[in-house]
């Protein structure tokens, strides 16, 4: 399992997936994707079993916790799984491990997923909905590799101590040489596909988590000198990232810096609404997840864009089932439905969830028609 491994069209004709649709949007966007899934298994002649799980806020709701070790340790006999998203105000108040998010690190750390690929390229059609000028958004084309189960977000001592008014609170960013070399690794070889440039991002003059990151990446660099390596810092990446992107391919970061960095990403290529992801470990099925989140604010209207979880989802053929043709058909029919000028509101246009996805489905035959000709 994996980004490289994924070449080949396997032939294998029964998937076990595991379904986690989540909180706000999330089950809106699932069902998106489900339908289109479930037409390429009909074309492919493969089955598909879905086992649903609850995950985030409908996990707290039904079972008191954000996701059950029973549920977790099913998930990992199955192929891959596929979430939509987590997360609401209304479960914001109680303490860290019963918000909807720990229910994603747990299952991130659970499966092993220590990389979160998030790809930013633009689509030629939507040139126009970037915030870029048109010769600066055509350019987009570059890959995220955030590190997932490191760092911040996994750090410890970390917690809350005191009374008011000499409260405190403790987060510890702490990465081992190891945790950085895999995903360095794992850039490096994904830039050999790409134009082999990798662009590693830290903060290096102030963290020593950084220096560590730093000086481990050029250790592992000098397996890899046919790839171009440079080093930003955080905080002039985001600058550069604006000003002009198309210098970028492959970036390497930690969790929190490539977090915040792949929203920005969303900006360049139109929407967070576009954005897909993948994360990837070692063994374990991979976790196939959207960047965006379960977007309170448009929930239950029908206004979510589904096709960051359409794309989500042909990164699971790809990248974590190896049916490489599977997801070229989902990605076309993607953009022959942008093509024809389809836009949710977030791309400025007028369609809801399911005119959009009845027209991705409507473009998907077009793919599949023309494969098998
Ligand atoms: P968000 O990504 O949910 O929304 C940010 C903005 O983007 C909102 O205006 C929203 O309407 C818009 N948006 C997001 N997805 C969209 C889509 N598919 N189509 C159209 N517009 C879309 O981020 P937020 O508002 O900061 O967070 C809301 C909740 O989601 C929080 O509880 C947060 O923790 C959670 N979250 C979960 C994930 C995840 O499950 N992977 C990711 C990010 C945030
Ligand atoms: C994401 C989200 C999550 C993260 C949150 C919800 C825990 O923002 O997947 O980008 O920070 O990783
Ligand atoms: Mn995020």
């Amino acid at each position: 399992m994996g980004y490289f491994e994924a070449m080949q069209q396997s032939t294998k004709k029964r998937y076990r997936l595991a379904i986690l649709p989540g909180d706000g949007i999330g089950p809106e966007v699932m069902e998106a994707a489900l339908r289109v899934m479930e037409r390429v298994g009909e074309a492919e002649g493969i089955a598909f079993e879905f086992e649903e799980y609850r995950i985030g806020g409908a996990a707290i709701d039904a079972y008191g916790e954000p996701l059950r070790d029973a549920d977790l340790d099913r998930m990992r006999a199955c192929d891959a799984a596929l979430m939509a998203a987590i997360g609401g105000t209304r479960w914001d108040r109680g303490p860290a491990h019963l918000r909807p998010e720990a229910g994603l690190l747990k299952i991130r750390k659970g499966l092993g997923v220590f990389a979160n690929l998030r790809p930013a390229k633009i689509f030629r059609e939507l040139v126009g909905a970037s915030r870029l000028k048109p010769e600066v958004a055509s350019r987009v084309d570059l890959i995220v590799f955030r590190e997932l189960t490191g760092g911040l977000y996994f750090g410890e001592p970390r917690g809350r101590t005191g009374a008011p008014p000499a409260r405190e609170a403790l987060n510890t960013m702490r990465y081992g040489e190891s945790e950085v070399r895999r995903i360095a690794e794992m850039a490096f070889r994904a830039a050999r596909l790409r134009r082999r440039r990798v662009t590693s991002v830290d903060k290096a003059n102030v963290l020593e988590v950084s220096q560590l990151w730093r000086e481990i990446v050029v250790e592992t660099h000098r397996s890899f000198s046919d790839v171009e390596l440079t080093h930003l810092y955080v905080d002039n990446a985001a600058m550069q990232l604006v000003r002009d992107p198309g210098q970028f391919d492959v970036i390497l970061t930690e969790n929190l810096f490539g977090d915040i960095l792949s929203d920005l990403c969303a900006e360049l290529v139109g929407s967070i609404g576009l954005m897909p992801s993948a994360s990837l470990g070692a063994a374990n099925p991979g976790l196939f997840e959207p960047v965006h989140g379960s977007a309170p604010d448009i929930a239950g209207k029908g206004l979510a864009n589904p096709l960051a979880m359409i794309l989500t989802a042909a990164m699971m053929f790809r990248h974590g089932l190896s049916l490489p043709r599977s997801a070229g058909w989902i990605e076309s029919a993607v953009e022959s439905a942008l093509e024809g000028g389809a836009r949710t509101t977030d791309l400025g246009g007028r369609m809801s969830t399911q005119e959009m996805t009845a027209c991705v489905l409507k473009h998907l035959e077009g793919s599949v028609a023309k494969s098998h000709v």
